[in-house]
């Protein structure tokens, strides 16, 4: 068994970042619902944003990002001016933001793109583990302390996605067995219309 004091820092805030050509097909197959609003929950150093750029969509739409560590958010907010890509990058938890728009009962995002942090829900300080607990029921979701970050993510990004949206993201392939992911897989079939590339190995979810 691992203890926390044994991780390093890069595990525990999840921070592993996508390669580009994966965040650029992505987000290419994003656009083509032409969204005029993208969020990012955890843009960690904004390689979307440059996935953006890359495809030529960056006047197109208005970037919204989110990243806990200030370092990195401002590393994003870079990347943006540079690219000139049209953006709002804020250093705040994205399940702050996702709860008060939850309660709020809008939608607020034409598409979301990411990556969301893989951290075991153990490792997670104490108002993060509440956070989550609170996402999974508000959506009247059976909670289980077994879970981890990225499962309140996606179940977050889904509710602020409005209807007709589209979300790709990057999850872990544990999504299509574990047992603390059950609640989300049956919110998904409840929620999105198509589910149209759900692989094994390392999974890419592509929601509409
Ligand atoms: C897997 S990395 C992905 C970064 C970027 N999206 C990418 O695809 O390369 C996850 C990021 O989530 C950030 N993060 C962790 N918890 C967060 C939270 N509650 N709100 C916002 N960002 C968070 C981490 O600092 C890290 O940069």
């Amino acid at each position: 068994m691992n203890f926390i004091e044994n991780e390093s820092e890069q595990k525990l805030r999840g921070g592993y970042y996508t390669p580009e050509d994966l965040a650029t097909y992505i987000t290419k197959w994003v656009a083509n619902s032409s969204p005029k609003s993208i969020l990012e929950p955890s843009c960690g150093d904004g390689v979307f944003i440059k996935a953006i750029h890359n495809i030529g969509y960056g006047k197109k739409s208005h970037f919204y990002g989110f990243e806990l560590l200030d370092s990195e958010a401002n590393k994003a907010k870079e990347r943006a001016d540079e690219l000139k890509v049209k953006s709002t990058i804020k250093c705040i938890d994205f399940l702050d933001h996702a709860i008060q728009v939850m309660s709020s009962g809008k939608t607020e995002y034409d598409a979301v793109v990411g990556n969301p942090p893989f951290i075991r829900y153990q490792y997670l300080p104490k108002e993060s583990q509440e956070k989550s607990e609170i996402i999974f029921k508000s959506e009247h979701l059976k909670f289980t302390k077994h879970t981890n970050a990225w499962v309140p993510f996606v179940i977050a990004a889904i509710k602020v996605l409005k209807p007709g949206g589209r979300l790709g993201m990057i999850l872990p392939a544990e999504i299509i067995h574990v047992m603390h992911a059950q609640s989300l897989r049956t919110y998904l079939g409840e929620q999105c219309s198509k589910l149209p590339e759900l692989c094994s190995n390392r999974t890419k979810l592509f929601l509409s």
